[in-house]
């Protein structure tokens, strides 16, 4: 696959807008629009030629990064994107010089999580019943 990684443009933006269930359940128009003008945030997409087949955005304070979210596109998932954006990410915030990158995931988000660890992120904490009053957030932070 000929695939690059680009910081998220506004034509990428009307794009994910339009076929954002192709992506991502939880996230709507609004929230993709706020987290793209925030300017404490940092938006990219994995694309093959003219093609987003995936997203991903950070969030920075002064001293660490959050990541906001990670999509892949359904029909292009397991064939190892969400590494490569998920890795670009990470070396992003460490060239931002900060000290730690964290997250919080649905505790039945089996492939999120597993590939989370699967790049050495480590479960710090939980908040309980924060999805749908019923599932845990898992912390999960992977320190420089
Ligand atoms: C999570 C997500 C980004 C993974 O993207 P992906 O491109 O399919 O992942 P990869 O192909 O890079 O897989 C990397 C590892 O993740 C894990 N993984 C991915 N999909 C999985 C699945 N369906 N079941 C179990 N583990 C899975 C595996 O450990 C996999 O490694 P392996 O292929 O060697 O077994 C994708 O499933 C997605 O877009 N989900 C919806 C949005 C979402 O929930 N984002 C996370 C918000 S916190």
């Amino acid at each position: 696959m000929n695939l690059k990684i680009t910081k998220m443009d506004k034509d990428d933006l009307e794009y994910l807008i339009q076929n954002l269930e192709e992506f991502d359940e939880f996230w709507n128009e609004k929230i993709l629009r706020d987290e793209f003008l925030n300017e404490n945030s940092c938006y990219f997409v994995i694309s093959e030629y003219s093609n987003v087949l995936g997203f991903g955005g950070l969030w920075f304070n002064i001293d660490e990064a959050h990541i906001m979210n990670i999509a892949i596109k359904k029909e292009h998932r397991r064939k190892k994107l969400g590494t490569k954006l998920l890795e670009y990410l990470i070396s992003y915030a460490e060239n931002e010089k900060k000290d730690s990158i964290t997250l919080e995931v649905n505790e039945q988000n089996i492939p999120a999580i597993n590939l989370y660890k699967k790049l050495n992120f480590e479960e710090v904490g939980r908040r309980k019943k924060y999805y749908q009053n019923t599932f845990d957030a898992i912390i999960m932070t992977k320190k420089f």
